[in-house]
């Protein structure tokens, strides 16, 4: 019955360390932003503990205190001044995406990512132009083509504005290329695409559409989003965005999906981002304020396993709070 191995012995303080299959450093971070043109003040998220929607004008201010606890990305999301079928303020010049970008570029050194959707800009809440009749007949969806030349007119915009990178989310078939080519069109050949490859239509992104105010008015989004139940169908999406021209390519959620991260991981030669979301977050948080969990140590497991299971970057909600400790 003699043990004749002992994985204990690499367990004692002084060698860990020296063992440590996995790190977690700010450097490995991205952090959210929401910008929002409907407010002169930050308003807080209720359902995002510690997170804010900032004006304009705050967005320099609101940046700097990310980039001051060592995390030096930051993902832009916006809220308009108003919606429209088109969802037309995603690609105007003076979006508050848009506007925001130029001051944080100009005024920063922080590396800008712009989400690039049009969710949060359309009436319906879709991720891209509707059918005519969709709110009243579910098996109505995005009309994909159509919406591939917005998203590429949002992603031109984001770039002109100082981008250093875009990241479609709105999984529309060939995003990526239609993306990738109106860039090069335009001068930006060296801003960074980071798609969206393998994005499920999940439920854990609630609190974000509160956030963000990006609920579809009518329907889901599973008519675009991937099935959570499809593991093999993700590596057929990031093989399309990798020949599309993706720099990195991102499974989202996070914990939920580590299975997709390790497939990705193994398959692909690009770099792996994992999107640890909103409801993620929102949990953790939810279960610490009862007392249930301690919340330092559940984010840092979290990210953690996203990093073991073979993500290089993380965007997350946790990113100030963890790379303050670590
Ligand atoms: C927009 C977008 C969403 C998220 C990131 N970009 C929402 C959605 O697809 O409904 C979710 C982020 C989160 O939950 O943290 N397409
Ligand atoms: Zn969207």
């Amino acid at each position: 019955m003699y043990p004749t191995d002992r994985p204990r012995r690499l367990r004692t303080d002084g060698i860990r360390p020296l063992v440590s299959e996995s790190s977690l450093s700010a450097s490995d971070l991205v952090a959210p932003v929401f910008v929002d043109a409907t407010t002169d003040e930050r308003v807080s998220i209720e359902s995002m503990p510690g997170h804010e929607r900032v004006p304009v004008d705050e967005a320099v201010a609101r940046v700097e205190e990310v980039r001051d606890t060592g995390v030096e990305a930051v993902i832009l999301f916006g809220v308009p001044e108003a919606k429209d079928p088109t969802g037309s303020r995603a690609y105007a010049a003076d979006g508050v995406v848009q506007r925001a970008i130029r001051r944080i570029s100009a005024e920063t050194d922080a590396y800008v990512v712009g989400d690039v959707c049009l969710c949060e800009y359309t009436d319906h809440g879709h991720c891209g132009v509707i059918e005519e009749g969709a709110a009243a007949d579910p098996t109505l969806t995005v009309r994909n083509d159509e919406t591939l030349e917005l998203l590429a007119e949002t992603a031109v915009s984001q770039a002109d504005a100082g981008a250093d990178m875009v990241a479609p989310s709105a999984m529309t078939d060939g995003q990526v290329a239609a993306i990738r080519s109106a860039l090069d069109d335009a001068g930006h050949e060296d801003v960074a695409l980071m798609s969206y490859a393998a994005k499920y239509e999940s439920a854990f992104y609630g609190p974000f559409r509160d956030a963000a105010d990006g609920a579809p008015a009518f329907g889901d989004r599973r008519h675009y989003q991937m099935d959570p139940a499809n593991r093999r169908e993700a590596l057929r999406e990031a093989r399309l965005d990798a020949e599309e021209g993706a720099d990195v390519l991102m499974v989202k959620p996070g914990l939920p999906y580590l299975d997709v991260v390790s497939d990705l991981r193994r398959e692909f030669d690009r770099p792996i981002a994992a999107y640890n979301v909103s409801g993620e977050y929102a949990m953790l948080h939810a279960a610490a304020e009862k007392g249930w969990l301690d919340l330092e140590a559940v984010a840092h497991e979290s990210l953690v396993s996203l990093k073991r299971a073979g993500a290089d970057l993380i965007v997350t909600y946790f990113a100030e709070d963890l790379a303050d400790r670590l």
